[in-house]
């Protein structure tokens, strides 16, 4: 995820660039840049905030009334100067900026290679920036449509010619991209906050439409090269509340960034109908064969991501599977060794107890393996491999589409081992990789019924105490849905498996305790059923997550929300939705401060 706008108009464009970027920064902030076509086509760039590109062009004379800016959230190369976007064309005629993801840009860049051209970048932007300049031949809107039909993945790229003053070309596929129209300017961004002090009238593109803009003129051709119009819209929102996409809180915006944040965590990693993790292609089945156990390691939710693996790694690669908050595995003595597989997880790839059990780890000579969602984080230069989860960045505190990620990621690579090992039957293949593209529209089929969380939550103010309860996959659901509604409403929260609910807490419940009962694993339904049974017998009231079609457990539960049918161990990516949800609209009822909720932080840099 990354932030882009652009300028064409008669006023001086750096201000608005940089204006822009500043308000784009929460989508992206390891490195930033602006190309503006003045007497000359030219790009000033650097590693770090908009406060560092401001510095840095202070040693500048950048003037002009056409321009684009940028700022980054690297997903393709390290974050430094080089990478930060915009990019030249080889010979500098061109200029890119870009948001999003191009899964073919290693073929394209081999093949560009091959003809004698030479990159200056790691990243996937600079291969557009070169395709285009392979096709132009003084027509910047044709060369951008030729290039954009090899181009496959999902993007928004904007980009200016040298020899065209007058206009500049825009793409939208699969990542967002708006226009904002003026009186003899326009400006094109990721998202509104951009340009909202300029403009309120705004069109917003469709996936596949390619636009020309020039200060008078909006001109926009459909995926199938058809010249369209798209509808004017007005802007009612104001800055803050656009920022947030219109949503009262980051947490809530990110909840609803999911169904598209499932989509990206898989893109590029199942091929032809088969599991595929590009990054771990080096991973030889020999050395697979060889290893004996698995751990994963990590902090708080990511620690919770890890529980699902354990259970996943365990079914799917018949090994011995420990999962372990870093904090102390750091400070054991774990029996580790050359054939032990460590997987580490963490959202921000710096928290300290984290990495220091990274190190330990590989001082011990176990094979590391990152799901990180921070490009160039500490934890991803570290391990041996790494594999993003290509979420975004994440605001609010507590982690929501992080945790949806990792779960994906981890059952990703943990699915294409298994089918390195031969451990998975082609048959169980398919249904997974089918239901892997299913999950996106189940998990907005969630979302699109928030208000029945909503409205339960409004009845909850007495709550002083709260249980979740699940079996297997369910239980590691049971202890992120405790952590979520802890770190945010301060509601004592904690998940138990529902077996040992009989064993302690069972003393706790009173009219006062809700119980929140997780039953969306089929082999175990009935399991927890009674144990539903038995807090109902105590008074305790019960909110049941339940797949959809389990009518049975209506006759127990107060309420029940069901989620969509899937298959069991791929549950856990939608069926904490209704857990984030939980927990963010009981905080809201308490008038809390959700994004940033008391004595914690975002990334514990601390022990
Ligand atoms: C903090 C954050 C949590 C996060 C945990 C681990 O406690 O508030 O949201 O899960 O750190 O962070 P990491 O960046 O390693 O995933």
């Amino acid at each position: 995820m990354c932030g882009i706008v652009g300028y064409i108009g008669d006023k001086e464009v750096l201000p608005i660039l940089i204006d822009g970027l500043k308000r784009l920064e929460y989508r992206g902030y390891d490195s930033a840049g602006v190309a503006i076509l003045g007497e000359d086509l030219k790009v000033v760039k650097t590693q770090g905030r908009i406060k560092a590109l401001e510095e840095r062009l202070k040693d500048e004379d950048l003037k002009g009334n056409l321009g684009v800016g940028h700022t980054r959230w690297a997903t393709h190369g390290a974050p430094n100067n080089v990478n930060a976007h915009p990019h030249y064309s080889e010979s500098k005629n061109i200029v890119v900026v870009h948001n999003g993801i191009i899964e073919n840009y290693l073929e394209l860049k081999k093949m560009l290679v091959k003809e004698g051209h030479d990159f200056r970048s790691e990243t996937d932007t600079e291969v557009i920036a070169y395709l285009i300049e392979e096709f132009y031949e003084g027509d910047l809107l044709e060369a951008v449509k030729k290039a954009y039909e090899m181009l496959e993945g999902s993007y928004a790229i904007a980009v200016m010619s040298k020899d065209q003053k007058d206009c500049f070309v825009v793409v939208r596929k699969d990542s967002p991209l708006i226009v904002g129209l003026g009186k003899g300017e326009n400006f094109i961004a990721s998202d509104i906050p951009a340009i909202l002090t300029y403009t309120r009238e705004i069109i917003i593109l469709e996936n596949g439409d390619i636009v020309k803009i020039t200060k008078d003129d909006v001109s926009v051709w459909d995926a199938n090269g058809n010249s369209v119009k798209r509808p004017v819209q007005q802007v009612q929102w104001n800055v803050e509340d656009a920022k947030k996409g219109g949503f009262k809180h980051f947490m809530l915006k990110e909840i609803f960034d999911e169904p598209t944040v499932i989509k990206e965590a898989m893109r590029g990693r199942i091929k032809n109908g088969s599991f595929e993790i590009p990054e771990l292609e080096q991973i030889s089945v020999d050395y697979l064969k060889n290893i004996r156990q698995i751990f994963f390691v990590a902090c708080g939710t990511a620690y919770h991501a890890g529980v699902v693996g354990k259970y996943l790694a365990e079914k799917y690669l018949k090994l011995p599977v420990q999962v372990e908050v870093a904090s102390e595995f750091r400070y054991r003595d774990p029996m580790i060794d050359g054939r032990t597989l460590l997987f580490v997880i963490s959202q921000s790839g710096e928290t300290t107890d984290t990495l220091a059990a990274l190190r330990l780890g590989k001082k011990k000579g176990a094979k590391t393996i990152g799901i990180v969602n921070v490009v160039g984080s500490s934890v991803a230069r570290e391990v041996d491999n790494v594999v993003y989860v290509h979420a975004g960045p994440e605001i609010a505190v507590a982690s929501t589409k992080a945790y949806v990620a990792q779960v994906e990621v981890v059952a990703l690579v943990l699915l294409y081992f298994a089918k390195k090992l031969g451990l998975l039957s082609v048959e169980n293949e398919k249904a997974l990789v089918s239901e892997f593209f299913a999950l996106p529209e189940k998990a907005q089929a969630i979302l699109d019924r928030s208000n029945e969380i909503a409205e339960f939550a409004s009845t909850t103010k007495t709550i002083e105490e709260t249980f979740y309860i699940g079996r297997n996959l369910d239980y590691a659901l049971s202890l992120e849905g405790a952590l979520k509604l802890k770190e945010i409403s301060y509601v004592h929260a904690e998940g138990y498996p529902a077996g040992e609910l009989k064993h302690g807490p069972l003393a706790l419940v009173t009219p006062q305790s809700l119980i929140i009962a997780i039953d969306t694993y089929a082999p175990l339904r009935k399991k927890t059923l009674s144990n539903i049974k038995e807090v109902k017998a105590r008074q305790g009231r019960v909110l049941a997550i339940a797949t959809k079609g389990y009518s049975e457990i209506e006759e127990v539960a107060d309420k029940t929300f069901y989620v969509p049918q899937t298959i069991d161990d791929l549950s856990p990516v939608i069926s904490v939705i209704p857990l984030q949800l939980i927990a963010y609209y009981i905080a809201e009822s308490r008038g809390l401060d959700i994004d940033k909720p008391r004595n914690l932080a975002k990334s514990v840099t601390v022990e």
